[in-house]
């Protein structure tokens, strides 16, 4: 995987905050979409198998009506589906970058899996132009679904795990296969809270999709819209109660580096969140009305965005050190380029004609002269044992150091490099090939 490391710019520590948020907004985009069409396929062929167990046609046009509305548009699929995974993929290269490669190479992995998933869910949607009596179709199209939906599950399992891995950099280096990878507690409540939230945003999407969406409002059909209804607001009350449980097994899983004040605070509002939904779905369910759709799913959505803003500060906490030798690797890499750049300027004026004896009339003469005596030394005095010492007429006359008793100290001038390079090359190429006597 050294391949990745073309593909990485060091981050600066701006960098680092904006790629944090842009990976809260990928999931965000992310996360409850793909949520849905987990929850919304497994409705469908739970209604499904009802039907064909006990022909029903609400429950056909249940289990059809649902995969319309989450697998109708393939612009959708791909925008909130594919796309994301894709900048996920990269931004977690980026940021990881010469952490744990193996980790990496799972999430990759994760994502072509999640990606064939999805394929196949919207398979099972364009399947079900042939629901007739009898439904000779079922097997067939209930294969599709199900495997697209084990090849989901599969694929977040171990999105999941890489994720949730990289909350883990003391374990880093001893991934070696898919085994030490997949077996944490911790991953598999990350899996479980991934589970019932998707269940959760997928009720509440029914009721807001079947009931507030335009174009698709089924409030005059009154037992479709009854079974609909609560179905779908049930499903969510009874997974968003789940929340709370699997998150608490999650937290006291996770690495204690993992934790700070501000993943709680955010996850209790999550949670809060949720329950204030969970609270409107029961008044949803005892009412006729269906007007709190909007702002149940709105708030699920909500929960979703704090649940990830959790997850990432985590994230950040348990990675502190991995950011900080980035940023520092960043750092050096300023460094030695301003100092090549500052090399290669000095190199510049050293070379160009006249630039030295400029330099030497400008800021030496006050003090020197060649052969006698001023504030300084003559220099044709001490210039030969600079003889062939370029680097070192150069760094004393940048930073003069205490050198003849009889002399005052020289004063630090302030030379650019360049000037320095200069004027210590006039001196010793220059002058001192005609007028500097050999060294007895
Ligand atoms: C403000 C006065 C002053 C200016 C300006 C000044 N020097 Fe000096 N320089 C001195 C003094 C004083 C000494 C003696 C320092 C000592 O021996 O510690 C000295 C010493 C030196 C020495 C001898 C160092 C040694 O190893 O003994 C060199 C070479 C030298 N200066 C080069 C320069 C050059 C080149 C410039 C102009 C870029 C310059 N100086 C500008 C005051 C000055």
């Amino acid at each position: 995987m050294e391949f990745f490391a073309d593909f990485v710019i060091k981050p600066t520590e701006q960098q680092i905050a904006l790629h944090r948020y842009l990976t809260i907004l990928t999931l965000l985009i992310h996360l409850p979409y793909a949520g849905m069409l987990l929850g919304s396929s497994l409705f469908s062929i739970i209604f499904g198998i009802l039907n064909w167990d006990k022909p029903n046609p609400l429950f056909s046009r249940f289990s059809k009506d649902l995969m319309d509305v989450v697998a109708a548009s393939k612009t959708a699929g791909l925008v909130f589906g594919v796309l994301p995974l894709l900048v996920l993929v990269l931004l977690n290269v980026q940021r990881f970058s010469g952490s744990n490669v193996t980790t990496l190479g799972y999430l990759i992995l994760a994502v072509v899996i999640i990606v064939v998933g999805i394929f196949a869910l919207y398979a099972y949607r364009s399947v079900f132009h042939s629901i007739s009596p009898g439904d000779p179709e079922f097997f067939r199209r209930t294969g599709i679904g199900t495997s697209g939906l084990v090849i989901l599950l599969v694929g977040y399992y171990l999105l999941f795990s890489s994720v949730v891995l990289l909350n883990h950099p003391e374990k880093w280096a001893f991934i070696k296969t898919p085994a030490d990878l997949i077996l944490s507690w911790n991953v598999v409540w990350r899996f479980l809270l991934f589970i019932v939230s998707s269940v959760a945003i997928s009720g509440a999407g029914t009721v807001f999709f079947f009931f507030n969406w335009p174009g698709r409002n089924i409030r005059g059909e009154n037992e479709y819209g009854r079974l609909v209804k609560h179905f779908g607001a049930s499903a969510a009350l009874g997974s968003a109660l789940l929340i709370p449980v699997f998150g608490f097994f999650f937290h006291v899983t996770s690495p204690i580096v993992a934790m700070s004040v501000n993943v709680y605070v955010v996850w209790m509002i999550a949670l809060l969140v949720f329950m204030v939904g969970c609270i409107l779905l029961l008044a949803l369910l005892r009412s006729a009305q269906t007007k709190y759709g909007p702002p149940i799913f709105i708030l699920f959505l909500f929960a979703f965005l704090m649940m990830i803003s959790s997850d990432q500060a985590a994230l950040e906490n348990a990675t502190r050190e991995h950011t900080a030798a980035l940023l520092d690797e960043a750092e050096t890499i300023k460094r030695e380029r301003e100092e090549a750049r500052q090399a290669a300027m000095a190199e510049l004026e050293a070379a160009t004609p006249g630039r030295g004896k400029e330099v030497f009339s400008a800021r030496c003469v006050a003090c020197h002269r060649f052969d006698e005596k001023l504030v300084g030394p003559p220099l044709l005095s001490v210039l030969p044992k600079y003889k062939g010492k370029m680097e070192e007429l150069v760094s004393y006359v940048r930073n003069p150091s205490k050198k003849n008793p009889d002399y005052p100290p020289m004063p630090n001038l302030g030379l650019s490099a360049g000037e320095a390079r200069a004027v210590a090359s006039y001196l010793l190429e220059d002058v001192t090939e005609e007028k500097i006597p050999e060294e007895p």
